[in-house]
């Protein structure tokens, strides 16, 4: 507000009320995208797909690379994007401070005046699977932000990580960060705080039905329980969805700083096929359309009420080329376009 055109003591109090409460409906309105993944070599063009994505009110993508032609399609599109760079560029991000300058200059500045990049994320799920690359995750996170800054431009910049940092995760109120990924957590997570930054997380009840139907009931799961299967002190939960959130939050919490970062969803999902417990099209339809349902709904979760969430479904397409099964059977949407459930955005 620097170069506020108007002194907000001559605004009457009623005018500043209504001008408040619109800057707090702006600032929690929900956001639901879809990530754009491409291990696929039979999907279309990437002008098509984003042409695609406007004729089915997809505003909102998550790219996990920074695909040139992808990119480019998207120039004037007015869709949004969260930016990811590979994992394998996360350690030479995070040790030279010119590498990070390069990769601003070669992937973000030739798109900024007809891109709106919402995040640049380091990495995807770095950490727990590699703790060494994880060493250089918030450096690298450094790097770039230094880098976004000295372009003129004012991009947050963040990581993903996959709920497998949780060391406990239940009840949610419990959950703290694992022993081995504590030490690089903490010093993310007051990065984060400081920039006013969220936290990037992939969040899947689908695993955890499918890995344990016995104990995970689906109705949990799917968002169709009628009463609260877990009740964790004072707050209900009716999905797994939200315990899974809460817990993520609860993790921040503990460490210094952490209960003022947000959290973005950047993958949630259900695959449609592929063999696994629970995987089929009905199940997929009433995850995904229940989900963003739930987005939408401006709700929050039991432990932060109406606090912005968004939400970002995995996955755009089926892609061909993930591990066989279930994981190539995430998407909303054959390769030849075709819908393989309907979803509204
Ligand atoms: C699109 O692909 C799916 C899956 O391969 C197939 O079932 C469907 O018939 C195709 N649709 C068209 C219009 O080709």
């Amino acid at each position: 507000m620097e170069d506020s055109c108007c002194q907000l003591s001559t605004i009457s109090p009623f005018l500043l009320l209504i001008f408040l409460s619109t800057i707090t409906t702006l600032a929690e309105a929900q956001l639901t995208g879809v990530n754009y993944g491409m291990n696929g070599d039979n999907l279309p063009p990437p002008d098509q797909v984003i042409s695609h994505c406007k004729f089915k009110n997809i505003k909102n993508l998550r790219l996990f690379d920074p695909n040139p032609a992808v990119l480019q399609a998207l120039h004037g599109s007015g869709i949004t994007v969260i930016l990811g760079t590979l994992n394998q560029d996360v350690q030479p991000l995070g040790t030279d401070a010119n590498f990070a300058k390069t990769w601003v200059a070669t992937n973000v500045l030739p798109h900024t005046t007809s891109v709106t990049f919402r995040y640049i994320t380091v990495g995807n799920e770095v950490i727990p699977g590699d703790i060494a690359t994880g060493q250089f995750l918030l450096p690298a996170m450094q790097n770039l932000q230094t880098a976004i800054t000295a372009a003129g431009l004012s991009i947050p910049v963040t990581t993903v990580i996959p709920t497998g940092v949780l060391g406990v995760s239940f009840p949610p109120s419990q959950s703290v960060f694992s022993v081995t990924s504590l030490p690089i957590m903490g010093p993310i997570i007051s990065f984060l705080a400081a920039k006013e930054t969220p936290l990037l997380v992939n969040v899947y009840p689908f695993f955890a039905y499918s890995g344990n139907p016995k104990d995970v009931s689906l109705e949990y799961a799917l968002f169709t329980a009628t009463k609260p299967p877990v009740i964790d002190g004072k707050l209900s939960y009716m999905n797994l969805f939200d315990a899974i959130v809460d817990a993520v939050y609860s993790a921040m919490e503990k460490v210094e700083g952490g209960g003022a970062v947000g959290l973005v969803v950047s993958e949630t999902g259900w695959p449609s096929g592929g063999g696994a417990v629970g995987a089929s099209v009905e199940n997929a339809l009433m995850y995904n359309k229940n989900v963003v349902a739930h987005s939408k709904s401006n709700a929050g979760t039991p432990k932060r009420p109406g606090k912005e969430l968004d939400v970002y479904v995995f996955a755009l397409f089926n892609e061909d080329q993930k591990p066989a099964g279930t994981e190539q059977n995430f998407g909303l949407f054959y390769p030849n376009l075709t819908q393989v459930y309907h979803v509204d955005f």
